[in-house]
């Protein structure tokens, strides 16, 4: 078969190893042939691709990024998108589609499939906000580097008597905030899903300093104060209509020196989070959802995305993955409140 194979959305850590392991199983082990599209949904839609075999991916477990670019060009957004994407399909000859992306991504694919378009989708993100399996790759590199950052910022606000507020990723979904407090021992951890209340935050950083030389706050993109009174956007928005977040890690910091007369500072730790090398955790899930991949294709079952349920690789529907979002439930991130202060 000949297999299309695109990477859309933020990049993230662990793509290159889906990507590598998607061609070596198609290749090797069923004869197919692959080519790749360049950054997202725009190289199908402008037909930018090249040939991709095994050698081109042979090397590119370890790197971080995308070779082959990403984007958040959304072709539902085009009047002819989908005609487009599924003339050049025809036209370079391929049988099939691998889609390499989070919500939006995934959720182009599905209005392919549902067009016709016989797509299979491989989730990712370091957000891990996707419906449909038990985490995606690219969170756990995103969680350990921001867990080495929030470890030092701790032994620096400790030699200062500081409060210190990491701003990390997750515009709607706490994961990152909630696993990175709970490993790095964060006096208070904020997620978009629990409105935060100002005065308890500063009650539990003043708690904190009574115990301790430092306060550690870590804080979701997206968590938003109770009463709605910060104004933390800045209106601007991508090509899926997201509102581009930021400000909220500075904006607490600021507000908690003033409440606590105690020196305050904010790190947005930022698409740091997304760069480098995976962990081993994420290389070995990116490469079995891409060796399940090229498997879904080759047994035809189109409109499904490869998920992890438990330790096991299954396919699920990718109407399923992509109607909801994924957020912190409220016993999770209990958890992390027995922490706080
Ligand atoms: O969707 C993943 C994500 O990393 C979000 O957590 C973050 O808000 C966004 O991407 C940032 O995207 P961009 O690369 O467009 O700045």
């Amino acid at each position: 078969m000949r297999i299309g194979v695109l990477t859309g959305g933020g990049d993230c850590p662990g793509l290159n190893a889906a990507i590598r392991a998607a061609v070596f199983r198609g290749v090797k082990e069923h004869g197919d042939e692959f080519t790749g599209f360049r950054d997202g949904w725009r190289g199908p839609l402008e037909r930018d691709a090249f040939p991709l075999d095994a050698a081109a991916v042979g090397d590119i477990l370890p790197l971080g990024g995308t070779i082959l670019g990403s984007s958040r060009t959304n072709p539902l957004k085009e009047d002819d998108g989908v005609a487009r994407i599924r003339r050049n399909l025809a036209d370079l000859g391929l049988d099939a589609l691998i889609a390499i992306g989070g919500e939006d991504t995934l959720g182009v694919a599905n209005a392919l499939h549902e067009a016709g378009v016989p797509v299979v989708g491989v989730p990712k993100t370091i957000d891990n906000d996707l419906s449909g399996t038990d985490q995606t790759f690219g969170f756990d590199t995103a969680v350990s580097i921001a867990t080495e950052a929030a470890d030092r910022l701790r032994t620096t606000a400790e030699s200062h008597h500081r409060a210190v507020v990491v701003e990390v990723m997750g515009r709607h979904a706490g994961w990152i905030a909630l696993h990175t407090g709970l490993a790095a021992g964060a006096d208070a951890v904020l997620v978009p899903e629990k409105p935060f209340d100002m005065a308890e935050v500063t009650s539990h950083v003043e708690a904190r300093f009574r115990a301790s030389r430092a306060a550690v706050l870590v804080v979701s993109e997206g968590a938003r104060p109770a009463e709605g009174s910060l104004e933390l956007q800045t209106g601007e928005r991508d090509a899926f209509g997201h509102v581009r977040l930021g400000g909220v890690g500075e904006r607490l910091a600021g507000e908690l020196e003033r409440r606590t007369g105690r020196e305050a500072r904010s790190v947005v730790l930022g698409h740091l989070q997304r760069g480098g090398t995976p962990t081993a955790f994420d290389r070995v899930l990116a490469t079995r959802f891409g060796l399940h991949a090229a498997d879904a294709v080759r047994a035809g079952a189109y409109g499904t995305m490869v998920a992890l349920r438990g330790t096991e690789i299954t396919r699920v529907p990718l109407a399923e993955a992509v109607g909801t979002l994924k957020t912190v439930p409220p016993e999770r991130y209990a958890e992390a409140e027995v922490f706080s202060g």
